[in-house]
């Protein structure tokens, strides 16, 4: 989701009616690779029930046929597979979600060797699925008949499902949804006009140095109060309605006052020339918010990706090219672009720019004021960063520092080394597994928002 869509985004966010009748609420489910556990988390974070995952004693084959085929037997003959372990205070319970695969269209036999081994009489049963197309009735039908001491619902077939279907589901069937803080966008140039005359405190929003305006989006609980405030921008080349703006809207739904904004230069910002990346303006529109890094873009620039071309003559070479440019750029009157995104992708393209083209140039993130999506920057843009080398003095950085960071981003040593150089016990790495570079970007299931929101709320007192 993510892009031009934030405010579409926001309108989706609803408030959960607060006479829901309070449930102690079991989510009981059994998933074999991951995608209905997925799903079960998130009914967790919606609801705060407890979790308990289905499993059994047996290991199924990892070959997905052989998979399929046990599958198929143990429908045929009616197993019930022995779990290994049963939930200790079933009886504690009103209400139990029930997720699980479709198998053979039916829920698997071991989700029925749950139920017939605890009492469940009393109980109402709510049932969901994920599966690969069939839906979940012909297995509800099945349950009832196992469970004929519970009442059970019409289930929920919850692939690619939304939170929001998920909420409503959940409140049709008496379960209480926690309360979801409705954010409030507001659109205007930070040292322009429309934002400022929003504001209660008018022109001290995000005050710049420089002239030329920052064009952000701000997003704001409507809870109000005092609050803690984050402003968000990055990846670079990208805009505030990609990874930034999704950043922002999540965490204000968090209950931070938050801001997302395109870097001067670029987007919807002020400054010419367009489409400049300036280390120096670029740390001015974070000064008055707060910075953070994940990318070393005058490391990347002056030694190439993963130090490959960290020489003297390499970089000589990388000079006298920009300068030739330059004089390029002055006799045509106009800058040369650097391109975006290579697009169709070169055969040979390293895995970390399949996942940019991935993500920069289809549905799932494409903007058109994003530079990564379409021209990309200035081709002599990145002289400065070859000259101009920044996180000289992280090692004295007081200020707490959260770096998160993918285990299989091709980037991931820009994290791990500046991790390196910082010193205190306020410094923190987390290194998320089998998380490439862009995921980060919007995947929400991988993205460690309540990491960040316990990081914030702990230190900034
Ligand atoms: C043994 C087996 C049987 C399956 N049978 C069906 C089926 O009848 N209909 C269907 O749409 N998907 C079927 N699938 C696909 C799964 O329901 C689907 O991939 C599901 O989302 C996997 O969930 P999980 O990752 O939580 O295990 C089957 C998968 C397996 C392994």
């Amino acid at each position: 989701m993510l892009v031009h869509n934030a405010r579409k985004v926001l309108k989706e966010k609803t408030s959960a009616p607060k006479k829901a009748k309070k449930k102690k609420v079991l989510i009981a489910y059994y998933s074999r690779s991951g995608t209905t556990e997925k799903v079960a988390k998130r009914m967790q974070k919606l609801t705060g029930a407890t979790l308990f995952r289905i499993q059994t004693k047996k290991k199924y084959p990892s070959n997905y046929d052989k998979l399929v085929k046990t599958g198929e037997k143990e429908q045929e003959r009616q197993a019930r597979p022995a779990l290994k372990k049963k939930v200790k205070s079933m009886s504690s319970y009103d209400t139990v979600i029930l997720g699980f695969p479709i198998w053979w269209d039916d829920a698997p036999m071991a989700v029925y060797t749950f139920l017939e081994s605890h009492n469940l009489s009393g109980k109402t049963v709510l049932p969901f699925c994920t599966s690969g197309g069939s839906d979940i009735s012909a297995s509800v039908k099945h349950i009832r008949r196992v469970c004929k001491k519970s009442t059970v619902k019409k289930g929920l077939t919850a692939n690619d499902v939304s939170n929001k279907k998920i909420s409503s589901w959940l409140k049709k069937n008496r379960v209480s949804v926690k309360e979801q803080i409705s954010v409030q966008l507001q659109i205007g140039k930070t040292n322009g006009d429309r934002l400022e005359k929003r504001s209660s405190r008018p022109g001290k929003d995000f005050w710049r140095a420089y002239e030329g305006g920052l064009e952000s989006g701000a997003y704001q609980p409507l809870a109000g109060g005092k609050l803690a405030a984050i402003a968000v921008c990055g990846p670079f080349g990208a805009v505030k309605e990609q990874a930034s703006g999704l950043y922002a809207q999540t965490m204000a739904e968090r209950g931070f006052l938050t801001l997302a904004f395109d870097p001067s230069f670029t987007g919807e910002s002020g400054g010419e020339p367009r489409y400049v990346a300036s280390p120096d303006i670029n740390t001015e529109d974070f000064q008055a918010a707060v910075a953070s890094t994940m990318y070393d873009m005058t490391r990347v620039n002056a030694r190439g990706y993963f130090d490959e071309e960290d020489s003297e003559n390499a970089r000589y070479e990388k000079r006298k090219a920009l300068n030739a440019q330059r004089t390029e750029d002055y006799k045509n009157g106009s800058y040369a672009p650097a391109g975006g995104v290579a697009d169709p992708m070169p055969e040979d393209a390293p895995f970390y720019f399949q996942d940019y083209h991935a993500y920069y140039k289809t549905d799932r993130g494409y903007h058109a004021r994003s530079l990564n999506s379409n021209e990309g920057w200035n081709v002599t843009s990145s002289l400065s960063f070859l000259n101009m080398p920044i996180l000289q003095y992280t090692a004295e950085s007081r200020s707490a520092v959260l770096l998160i960071h993918g285990e299989k981003a091709h980037s991931c040593y820009f994290s791990r080394d500046a991790y390196r150089m910082l010193k205190g016990d306020n410094k923190e790495l987390m290194i998320i597994p089998d998380t490439v570079h862009t995921d980060l970007y919007d995947n929400l299931d991988i993205i460690p928002f309540a990491k960040m929101e316990c990081f914030f709320q702990e230190n900034f007192k």
